[in-house]
């Protein structure tokens, strides 16, 4: 007999989803739109790489799902969290849902890390203002939680200040604070940027472990389309705040049919027969979110471009089943 809450329906019930999102600015030059018309969804335990250039609007679209875009922005269109929609929800209702259901590790640690207080009153606090606990739980959960961070000395590390440890050890601080209240659904900006490879490859890791332990599903947010490989189920590429392709990741990496993912793909380092790595980044500068084409974004940049692509913009359709790009070429070779 089927057991109620495990049948594939259920399981497959979006948690969060996102359709029609907008996202512009308000300027002293103009309207920028700095994200136009995204939609992607996240199943329990899927990761979602979003993947664009700098300035492609990535971190936009995290902050406009939790209501943290900046003063002169707005965002428009729907986004749901557990069937529930979310956008633009008053400050405190979307309070709960930050932490306890959908929590953000910030693409720059200081942003978000208080540098006057230590550590662990900064975590407790994250807890007590989303769950009826002592200042004594909170101390335990917060402790708890940096050693599921594999933060060496949690004790010591509970009485720190944040510019006393390492730019790894504050990552790893960043995702404890994120992942305190338990979320369902984790938002990962940029979590390994600014660090070196190596420990950068130990936040991914950790990631994906935390992921399986906490059962999380995962918006992982990055430029890097290396990171993607071994951490997403899929990508969702962004140019000029638009999805240019979405597919699943080895789709992406083995069949990808739009030009400037295959641009993002020939950017990433790779061994040569010497053995020396070597990029060669997309020529051209990303498109003016001030005043939109009203073609392809990436048409200036684009070896495949011919006509249709500087005047018409083009659909988001269908490759096959769970591919799509919005690319006028029906199959690049
Ligand atoms: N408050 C603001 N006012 C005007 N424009 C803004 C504002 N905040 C962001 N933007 C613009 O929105 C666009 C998208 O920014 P976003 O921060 O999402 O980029 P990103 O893809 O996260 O880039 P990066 O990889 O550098 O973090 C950029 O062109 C940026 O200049
Ligand atoms: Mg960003």
């Amino acid at each position: 007999m089927p057991v109620i809450g495990q049948s594939p329906q259920y399981s497959e019930q979006p948690l969060l989803e996102v359709r029609h999102l907008d996202v512009r600015f308000t300027t002293p030059e103009g309207e920028v739109k700095a994200v136009d018309d995204l939609e992607f969804s996240l199943v329990r335990g899927e990761t979602l790489g979003v993947v664009g250039e700098s300035g492609s609007g990535k971190t936009q679209v995290a902050h406009a799902m939790l209501g943290l875009l900046a003063e002169n922005g707005r965002a428009t269109g729907s986004v749901r969290f557990a069937g529930e929609e979310i956008l633009n929800l008053p400050a405190k209702r979307l309070n709960r849902i930050r932490g306890a259901g959908m929590a953000l590790v910030f693409q720059d640690p200081m942003t978000s890390l208080n540098p006057y207080l230590r550590i662990g009153p900064q975590l407790s606090e994250a807890l007590m203002a989303h769950e009826p606990v002592s200042g004594r739980q909170a101390r335990e959960a917060a402790c708890s939680m940096l050693d599921a961070v594999h933060l060496a000395h949690p004790r010591a590390c509970l009485r720190a200040y944040p510019h006393e440890l390492s730019g790894g050890m504050r990552q790893r601080v960043m995702i404890a604070m994120a992942l305190i209240c338990r979320p369902r659904v984790l938002i990962a900006d940029e979590p390994s940027t600014a660090l070196d490879a190596t420990v950068q490859a130990r936040i991914l890791e950790l990631l994906s472990e935390l992921k399986r332990e906490f059962e999380l599903a995962m918006l992982l947010i990055t430029h890097d389309l290396g990171v993607v490989a071994g951490t997403c189920d899929r990508v969702l590429i962004m140019y000029g705040g638009r999805t240019m392709e979405e597919a699943a990741v080895d789709d992406i990496f083995y069949r990808s049919q739009h030009p400037y993912t295959r641009g993002l793909l020939g950017a990433l380092p790779r061994l040569d027969a010497a053995g020396v790595s070597r990029m060669a980044a997309i020529p051209g500068q990303p498109p003016s979110l001030l005043e939109p084409q009203p073609g392809c974004p990436f048409e200036k940049r684009c070896d495949y471009r011919f006509e249709p692509c500087k005047h018409q913009r083009p659909p988001l359709e269908n490759v096959s089943a769970g591919h799509r790009k919005a690319c006028h070429h029906e199959k690049l070779p």
